[in-house]
């Protein structure tokens, strides 16, 4: 009787409101329960409640930004001479007119009039140059140069990235006799140098769309797994074989073995075969008792996988 009188004591609710200080007998749990619901609420909004988030509408996939790469093919681009650009010769504007007349004309018309027959379709249509309103990009030689440079794609005219900077520059000089063009002036010509490093000349390395690389990556990795699954199977058949026996005795790793001799063999001889294997067994999947072999047994072995692997 007594120990039940004692319970209701303890959950009396109206005495809590009549003394408050019998609630100090609930602070433990309550300190629990609000710990508990605290920490639910914390978990289920950590991205929201993080101090190190990043503010959601900020974030972008970089994989939109992915450019896909046009074909070029690489080389030296020579260096443009500025001088020639500011004040150029009868020779320069000459060579400018041949290309002009080469790559331009069929749009811009042989006098820049943008008659052309190929531009007749298009809309806008190719740039009059005696015109002088009405320019996308400007008639600056630092505009017209970013005009060939990247093309104004949207409108039909392409970009002729590929022909080498100077040829782009004589090509200009021809388009600036057919009318009055703003003088050219130093900035601009300094400001497309250290854009482009013009004065400079630049290896411009060949280039393919990312695409392609891959699928050309993959086509690859599956021609050597074939290759090696063959070798493989060679290997396995051939017991009186010299050179079979000395890969089997010195190495444990035959996979890597094919890999890496596929990977080297592609523009190497049996000299470097032999030194690179002698100085770098492991990496090439080798034991080190290769290292004990002589040399008539290395390339006994190098012709060996050579065969195994063609
Ligand atoms: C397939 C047709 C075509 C060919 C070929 C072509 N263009 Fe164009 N070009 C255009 C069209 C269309 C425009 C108008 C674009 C616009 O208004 O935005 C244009 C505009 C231009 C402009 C003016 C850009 C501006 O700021 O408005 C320049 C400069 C130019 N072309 C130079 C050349 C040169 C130099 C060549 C040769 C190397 C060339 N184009 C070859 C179609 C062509």
């Amino acid at each position: 009787m007594n120990t039940k009188r004692k319970l209701e004591d303890e959950i009396n609710f109206k005495e809590v409101f009549t003394n408050p200080l019998r609630m100090f007998g609930w602070i433990f749990p309550i300190f629990i329960f609000l710990l508990v619901v605290l920490g639910i609420y914390y978990v289920k909004n950590l991205s929201e409640i993080s101090f190190n988030q990043q503010p959601v509408g900020l974030i972008v996939d970089s994989t939109y930004f992915k450019k896909e790469l046009s074909t070029k093919k690489g080389g030296i681009s020579p260096a443009v001479d500025l001088a020639l650009v500011e004040k150029p010769t009868t020779d320069f504007i000459n060579k400018g007119k041949d290309l002009y007349k080469a790559n331009c004309a069929s749009c811009h018309g042989e006098n820049g009039l943008g008659n052309g027959s190929a531009g007749a379709t298009l809309n806008p249509k190719p740039r009059n140059f005696h015109n002088k309103d009405g320019w996308t990009n400007g008639r600056t030689i630092d505009m017209m140069y970013k005009t060939l440079q990247e093309g104004i794609i949207k409108n039909g005219m392409a970009a002729y990235e590929y022909l080498p900077p100077a040829d782009r520059f004589a090509i200009i000089s021809f388009i600036r006799t057919f009318a009055e063009f703003p003088a050219i002036k130093k900035e601009e010509l300094t400001q497309l140098d250290n854009q482009y490093q013009l004065s400079k000349g630049t290896v411009v390395p060949s280039q393919i769309p990312i695409k392609l690389a891959e699928e050309i990556l993959i086509e690859e990795n599956s021609v050597n797994e074939k290759k090696i699954k063959n070798a493989i199977k060679l290997l396995d058949a051939s017991n009186e074989n010299v050179g079979a026996n000395l890969l089997k005795q010195n190495s444990d790793n035959l996979k890597k073995v094919f890999t890496s001799f596929i990977n080297f063999n592609k523009n190497q001889n049996v000299d470097a075969f032999i030194s690179n294997v002698s100085s770098n067994p492991i990496n090439f999947g080798f034991k080190l008792s290769i290292t004990k072999l002589k040399k008539d047994e290395l390339s006994i072995l190098y012709t060996y996988l050579k065969t195994i692997l063609s």
